[in-house]
C-alpha cells in the first residue's frame, strides 16, 4: 500500500483543521496515511513515504514558523529524487505576505528534488465555509491524480 504523510506546523489550530480535512480525504483512497506535527517527523525517513503533503501558518511579516524552522533546514539538505509533495496552509489577509510560508517550502522542495504539485492551497484562517472544507478537499485529490499521472509518465518512459 502507498504511503503518504500529512504534516503541519499550527499554533491555533487552522493549519490543524485543514490537515484532518485533507487526511479525511484521501483516506477514500488505499493509502497508509501518517498525519502528525511537523516537531515530530523523522527527517530522515521522509523519502520512505510516497506522497508528502506539508501544512503550515505564516508567522512575522511572512517567515516561517519557528517550530518548523528545523524541519525546513533538514530537508533542504535531503535529495528527494522527484518525491510527490505539495504544500498548504492557513493565514490572515490582512498581513502583506499572505500564506508566504506555503511558498517557501514550496520553492525549498522543488530546490531539494521533490516533484511539488504546481497548485498550493491557502485558507483564511479555520476551513470554516463548505466551500473552504471543499477546496481542502479538492487539493487533496487534485493532488493524488496528479501523483498518479506522473508515476504512469514515468513507468511508460523508463
Ligand atoms: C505575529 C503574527 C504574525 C503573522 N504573520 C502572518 C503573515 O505574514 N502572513 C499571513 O498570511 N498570516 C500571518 N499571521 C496569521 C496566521 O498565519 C494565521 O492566524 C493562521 O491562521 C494561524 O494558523 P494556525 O491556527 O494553524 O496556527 C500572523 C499571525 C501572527 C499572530
Amino acid at each position: 500500500m502507498a504511503k503518504a504523510l500529512i504534516t503541519y506546523a499550527s499554533m491555533s489550530g487552522n493549519t490543524e483543521d485543514i490537515a484532518v480535512i485533507i487526511r479525511d480525504a484521501l483516506q477514500e483512497y488505499e493509502l497508509d496515511i501518517d498525519c502528525i506535527e511537523i516537531e515530530d517527523v523523522d527527517v530522515t525517513a521522509l523519502t520512505s513515504y510516497d506522497y508528502v503533503l506539508i501544512g503550515t501558518y505564516t508567522w512575522g511579516d511572512g517567515d516561517l514558523p519557528y517550530e518548523a524552522e528545523d524541519f525546513f533546514e533538514a530537508v533542504k539538505q535531503l535529495q528527494l529524487n522527484g518525491l510527490k509533495t505539495a504544500c498548504f496552509g492557513s493565514g490572515d489577509y490582512s498581513y502583506p505576505k499572505f500564506c508566504e510560508a506555503v511558498n517557501l517550502f514550496s520553492s525549498m522542495l522543488q530546490e531539494a528534488g521533490a516533484a511539488v504539485y504546481q497548485e498550493t492551497l491557502k485558507i483564511e484562517l479555520a476551513p470554516e465555509t463548505d466551500e473552504d472544507a471543499e477546496s481542502c478537499r479538492a487539493f487533496a485529490k487534485g493532488f493524488l491524480a496528479w501523483a498518479d499521472y506522473m508515476n504512469k509518465e514515468k513507468s511508460h518512459v523508463s
